[in-house]
């Protein structure tokens, strides 16, 4: 078997230990977490940390914690030793890949549950999906302890809620939001579409059309409410077979906008499915 092109650690004992290391010769530590199956958006991450911190530590866990009974845990796609020389590739210094084992051990009992930002939306359509992310995220933070920790802004309100938890729990860390990457019809990258046949590909990929033009609209002032219905409508005609949300929130706690004009800083936030695959966007407003 050919050797892995960075280092790889399994056990929070050995993390702790590369980290420490790092921390005595007075290095930055950044923490770039995922579930793997790396694209250019994670790697664009990887490269936004690796401008933070000396040192870069990626993490590759898929969480059996935040997919639900009837989700994707099982067909999630896997494949380790692609990912590491990419990671290698964009900079990074340590993998931290641990077992199921590892991180939650026989006994384990605790969950985090952060209220308001993790209810709507993605919570409402994914019961116990955040809790599930807050708790995994919640040890890596102090399995790694980093100085800076990186999350795509494509998983908008998972980088709220992670916000939140950091700053409730008063762990020391940065919490960075990265640009969601895109293809170059607009298709945020996701892991997940790769599940996407040619014919829901191109369907896909008006997703981002439809809220850049709902983000043109409420800059020009028109009111929430008919923008969301008309983002609904044009969702409806493109192809996709369900829209679990198309909204506009506050940008910070994702509180309810609308129905008038939205005023302050907010995100339009869209979850969409075709076939058996759920996609995700969001925008600045
Ligand atoms: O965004 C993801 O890939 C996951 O939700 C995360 C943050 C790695 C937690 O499992």
């Amino acid at each position: 078997m050919s050797e892995s092109p960075l280092p790889i650690v399994r056990t929070v004992a050995d993390l702790r230990a590369r980290v420490a290391g790092w921390r005595a010769a007075g290095e930055r530590v950044a923490l770039v977490p995922t579930m793997g199956a790396l694209h250019e958006g994670h790697l664009s991450l990887v490269r936004l940390a690796g401008r933070q911190a000396d040192r870069t530590v990626a993490s590759i866990f898929v969480n059996p914690t935040q997919f639900g009974p009837s989700e994707d845990f099982d067909a999630y796609p896997r494949g380790e030793a692609r990912d590491a020389a990419l990671l290698a590739d964009a900079g990074c210094d340590l993998l931290f890949a641990p077992t199921v084992a590892e991180m939650y051990p026989a006994g384990f009992a605790t969950k985090v549950s952060v209220t308001g930002v993790s209810e709507p939306l993605d919570g409402a359509a994914r019961p116990g999906h955040f809790d599930g992310v807050a708790t995994v995220v919640t040890k890596l933070l102090l399995q790694c302890a980093p100085d800076v920790a990186v999350f795509g802004e494509k998983d908008y309100q998972q980088l709220q809620v992670i916000r939140r938890l950091a700053r409730d729990l008063d762990i020391p860390v940065e919490i960075v939001g990265g640009a969601t990457a895109r293809a170059e019809d607009g298709l945020a990258l996701s892991s997940r579409n790769a599940y996407l046949s040619p014919e829901e590909r191109v369907i896909a990929g008006r997703l981002n059309g439809v809220l850049r033009e709902s983000v043109n609209r409420l800059k020009a002032g028109e009111a929430v409410a008919g923008v969301e219905a008309d983002a609904l409508a044009a969702l409806a005609a493109a192809g996709f077979q369900t829209v679990d949300y198309v909204e506009v929130r506050d940008a910070e706690d994702l509180a309810r906008l609308g129905p008038g004009p939205a005023l302050g800083p907010a995100r339009i936030l869209a979850a969409a499915r075709i076939g058996r695959t759920r996609l995700i966007d969001n925008m600045a407003v």
